[in-house]
Formats: structure tokens, sequence, C-alpha cells
């Protein structure tokens, strides 16, 4: 229990903190893996050189200092953030380490502005949040484990299929090597798997979502090929061109609060590009109601559209399911327009693709008068408000 003069402290100073926030965890990131080279095999290296990380934990460890009195407020980011953590394999021992070299940072930039009392606040603040993610996950942990099949940390999935689904992206279908049930998990989750590339001093996990529901069979994860070689596509065309039927892959059971929930309204799925994976498994649970169910999926060529024929099979053997295919090149952005003519703008949009996208599409639905809670949403990569 943190003192009133600890939080008046932190809430003093959380402002000075949002300003130098992106500062302090760079130099807490750079300080934190020098000396803990090892915890590479737990981050995200690109996210790291992009300063994505960077923001997003900047940005809620000020929220958390907000609300340092009232921490349940903060609850539902921390309940999204522990899912991730979960799946990579984050534990309590992890935590000291963190707070250790985010105080170091936080002294390294604010100099004697930061005096030994802010400091010592600050360590007791982080102490109280730590323990509410440390909680969180343990949970999850405990949740993972009891599934049918399920497990703590990775287990080794064999990959059963590979399908090629358009000349970019590649379905891999894995199965538990051990023979295992398959643990089960909710339409529009992802798994993390733990890729170790021969030449790369550590090992580079990345989350895929799982793009068909569930069927107790096998998962599958659809991977893009990154053209342009960016240093973030290195796992997935790693993947793409090395990974063959008969090898395998450590995964965690799967993870993520970007879920489908059962309604009788309309639901209109958006996807751009490969952004189409979570919400394929969504679709296919979704077109089992009885309510209409349409997805748009909009790729910039018409040869980067994918799974059409899935798609439309959906939409052909499920009368209140529809699929419309927009290759923007020839038919320009999805606009609002289209959207007022295409779509029930009562209903539940669930939309996922690249942040400039649903940028876009969410604009033009607030412009429709389409209200927030009607509208759920991911992106690639940590998250970032909007
Ligand atoms: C991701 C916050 C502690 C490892 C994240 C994200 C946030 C965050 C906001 C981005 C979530 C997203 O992608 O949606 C925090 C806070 C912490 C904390 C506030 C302390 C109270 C830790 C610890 C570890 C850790 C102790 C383990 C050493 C990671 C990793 C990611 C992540 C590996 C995935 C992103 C990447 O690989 O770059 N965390 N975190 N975090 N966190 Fe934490």
């Amino acid at each position: 229990m943190l003192s009133q003069h600890t939080m008046d402290i932190v809430k003093s100073t959380a402002p000075v903190l949002e300003v130098h926030g992106v500062t302090i965890t760079k130099t807490f990131y750079k300080n934190l893996f020098e000396e803990h080279p090892a915890l590479l095999n737990i981050f995200n290296h690109t996210n790291q050189a992009q300063g994505r990380q960077q923001t997003a934990l900047a940005n809620t460890v000020y929220a958390a200092a907000v609300h340092i009195e009232n921490l349940p407020a903060i609850i539902p980011v921390v309940k999204q953030i522990a899912q991730k953590h979960r799946s990579l394999g984050v534990l309590p021992e992890h935590y000291p380490i963190v707070g250790e070299f985010l105080l170091r940072a936080i002294k390294e930039v604010l100099g004697d502005a930061a005096t030994d009392e802010i400091i010592q606040a600050w360590g007791e603040a982080y102490g109280v949040i730590a323990d509410v993610f440390i909680q969180e996950e343990e949970a999850l942990y405990t949740e993972a484990e009891n599934k049918s099949g399920g497990f703590r940390g990775f287990k080794e999935f064999e990959v059963v299929n590979r399908v090629a689904e358009n000349a970019l992206i590649t379905s891999f279908y894995l199965k538990p090597k051990d023979g295992s049930a398959l643990p089960e998990y909710l339409p529009g989750q992802f798994i993390t798997v733990q890729v170790s590339i021969p030449g790369e001093e550590y090992t580079m996990n990345r989350q895929y979502s799982l793009s068909k529901a569930f069927d107790g069979e096998n998962y599958r994860i659809s991977v893009k090929k990154d053209v342009k070689n960016t240093p973030n596509g290195k796992v997935s065309n790693y993947l793409g061109e090395n990974l063959q039927v008969g090898d395998t892959l450590p995964i965690s059971v799967p993870a993520g609060t970007f879920v489908y929930e059962n309604t009788e309204k309309p639901v209109t799925f958006i996807a751009g590009g490969v952004g189409a994976t979570p919400l394929l498994s969504m679709y296919h649970e979704a077109a089992k109601g009885n309510h209409s169910v349409q997805f748009i999926h909009s790729a910039s060529h018409l040869n980067e559209l994918a799974f059409e024929c899935e798609l439309s099979q959906v939409a052909m053997t499920n009368e209140n399911a529809s699929y419309n295919a927009i290759a923007t090149d020839q038919l320009g952005k999805i606009s609002a327009q289209f959207l007022k003519e295409n779509v029930d703008l009562n209903g539940e949009f669930y939309l996922c693709g690249p942040v400039g996208f649903m940028q876009m599409v969410i604009n033009e639905l607030d412009e429709l008068g389409v209200s927030r809670e009607q509208v759920h949403y991911e992106f690639f990569g940590p998250a970032l408000t909007i």
C-alpha cells in the first residue's frame, strides 16, 4: 500500500515523465540490453530499433502513474499487455530487473531533478504496478496450463501442411509434436512463435494471428513475405523461405484480447491486406449465427488479395454472409460513400490492417456517426493510441 505522500510525488512528477518518457525508456532499454543481453531472446529487436516498444512502455508507465490512486482504472490495458507478456514467457523475476533499469534511466535522464525522494516514490509505485501485471499474468499462465492440451511457456509444434495463399502469403498448419490435444482459442487470438535463424545470436519471437476458427485439428498461421526485406520482415521471410512440412517450431498457447464477441447485430469485418488473418477466424465463427455478416477485404492489387476461395465459400454456404474484395488500384480506397451504401452502420465492426488503413476507416466510420463502442480493432506490433 502506497502512502499518500508517495502517491502525491508520483502524480506530481508524472507530467515530467510524459515529456521525457520516450527518452527515459530508450535509455532504459539501451542499458538493460547492455547488461542483460539474454533478454534479447524475448524482446523484438525491430520494435526496439523503431522506438515503437519504447513508446508503448512509456505510455503505459505514464498512464499507470496518472492513475496511481486508482489502479483498477488501468486494468483493461494491463489485461491486453499481460496477454502478450504471457505469450512471450515474461516471468515475475523479470520485473525487478526492469524496475531497477527504469529507475536508473529516470535518474540518468532527469539528473538532479530526480531527487532521492522522487526515485524512492517511483520505486515503490513501480513495485505496486508490477504486482498488478504479475498477478494478471500468473492467472493467464494458470489458464493456459489448465486448458485441454495446455502448457506453460513454449512447446514444439510440427508443420503438417504449408499452402501458398498467393505469391506473398503462405499458410502453415501446426500440430503439437507430442501428439497431445490442441489448446482451444477464441477467434481473433494469436500465437507467439520462437524462431532460431541460423547466424542470429538471439531467438526471435513473433506473434501471428490464428487464421481459421478452432477445429481441434491444427492451428493455421498465414505469414506474409516482406518484399522490401525490412528488418521487421526477417522472421516472416525466413519462415516463408525455409519452414517445411515436418519442421518444428516452439510456440505458446494462443493469447489476445482482440476477439469476436457473439452478437445478434450485423457484423462487418474490414481487413487491409494480411490484416485479414484474425478476422478470418472471426468470420468463420460469426457466419454460424443468423445475423448478417460481411467481410470486406481491401488490398492494393488484385494479386495481393488472398483467401478468396475460402471467403467466397463461407458466403456461398451461409445465407447471412457476404464477401467483397477490393483491389484499391482498380476500385480506389474504401470510402465513406462505399461504407454508407454497402454496410449496416448500426452493427458491430472489426478492423485489422496497417495503421494508415485503420486510421482511414475509423475516421470514415466516425464521419458516418458510427460510435467508437461499435468499432473493434487491433494493430500490428505494439499497441499505440490512434
Ligand atoms: C510488450 C508494458 C514489464 C517484456 C509491452 C507493451 C507494453 C508493455 C505497453 C506493448 C504491448 C503490445 O504490444 O500491445 C510493460 C510495463 C511493464 C512491463 C508497464 C512493467 C510494469 C515487462 C517485463 C518484461 C517485458 C518485466 C520482460 C523482461 C515485454 C516484451 C514485449 C512487451 C518482450 C513485446 C514487445 C517486444 O518484443 O518488443 N510491455 N512491460 N515487459 N513487454 Fe512489457
